[in-house]
């Protein structure tokens, strides 16, 4: 088993082999902090949230997905292309993920053309299953197929609902830039299903929902190995134990955390390795807030004015 000390040097040389985030300008001798660490990207379709976090050099990209287009608005495909071009634009060259609503192989590939046309920035965002919960005639290896065909037309691929660590696996093996594990759903999930007397559930395999003799419901979790159960946040330890498997086997397929509900959250996925984290708009407005942070402002600004002529 990992320990802690063994996967951080673990994680840290997979990162080794990773692309710079961002390299300090020309002629700076002061270097950009830290360009092997995590990106933030924005999870919002909101160009109004959207440009004020990338001014502010918070963000260095962001993902879309059809829920988010229809928040901000859009009523039509045609109306949700021209919101995704707008954000391609606004954060050339940074990543924006732009999600397929197609459903078989040969129009998921298609669009996934098409939007990879509005701009060089685009990843092509692929849920990688529950087809066949859409559709029972479906295959339930369309996403992964589909993957596959994109990496092979060197379309860069952010494969999304992901709950597991064997799912994001077997995108990697797909040829997945990104595989986006969604440690908030899961982790309200656990929270809402799972017995207030067992240990919390994990991510590792399929989440099967039993009836006992009684018909009583219950949820069955795989008990978790890898952080020997440290981590109370079944979502932040699906990040961990992703990050122990691609470090394991040295893959290089980014681990995109999603799905964020809380600021604690953040800070736990950063200590689980996260090379990439997407953030609502409404949790990255305050990372430079604290109640010490106003507290502390107050009274150097009461200060300071001792100062005034
Ligand atoms: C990001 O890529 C996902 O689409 C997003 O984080 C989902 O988050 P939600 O669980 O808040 O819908």
């Amino acid at each position: 088993m990992f320990t802690i000390d063994t996967l951080c040097a673990a994680l840290i040389q997979r990162r080794r082999g990773m692309c710079e985030t961002r390299s300090s300008p020309d002629g700076k001798t002061l270097p950009y902090p830290a360009p092997h660490a995590p990106r933030i990207f924005a999870d919002t379709a909101k160009i109004d949230e959207i440009k004020p976090l990338f001014d502010a050099g918070i963000i260095d990209g962001a993902t879309t997905n059809p829920t988010l287009l229809k928040r901000a608005g859009a009523q039509s495909w045609d109306q949700a292309k021209d919101m995704m071009s707008e954000i391609l634009r606004a954060l050339d060259p940074f990543s924006v993920s732009l999600e397929l609503t197609e459903l078989t192989p040969a129009e998921m590939i298609a669009q996934a053309e098409e939007l990879s046309r509005l701009g060089a920035n685009a990843v092509i965002k692929v849920p990688v299953g529950g087809y066949a919960a859409i559709d029972k005639s479906l295959d339930p290896h369309t996403g992964l197929k589909v993957v596959r065909a994109l990496w092979e037309r060197d379309i860069k691929t952010n494969v999304t609902l992901i709950f597991n660590s064997t799912q994001a696996l077997w995108a990697a093996k797909a040829g997945a830039t990104y595989v986006s594990p969604f440690l908030g759903r899961l982790a309200d999930y656990l929270y809402k299903h799972d017995l207030p007397e067992r240990t919390p559930g994990n991510a590792l395999y399929w989440i099967d929902d039993h009836k006992d003799p009684e018909e009583k419901e219950h949820t069955f979790n795989t008990e978790y190995v890898a952080s020997g159960g440290a981590r109370k946040d079944a979502g932040v330890r699906l990040i961990r134990e992703i990050a122990a498997v691609f470090a394991n086997y040295d893959i290089h397929t980014e681990i995109l955390a999603a799905s964020f509900r809380n600021s604690s959250q953040v800070s736990e996925v950063l200590l689980a390795g996260a090379d990439i984290l997407t953030i609502p708009a409404n949790i990255l407005t305050r990372v430079a807030d604290h109640p010490l942070s106003e507290e502390g402002m107050v009274a150097f600004n009461d200060d300071a004015k001792a100062f005034l002529e």
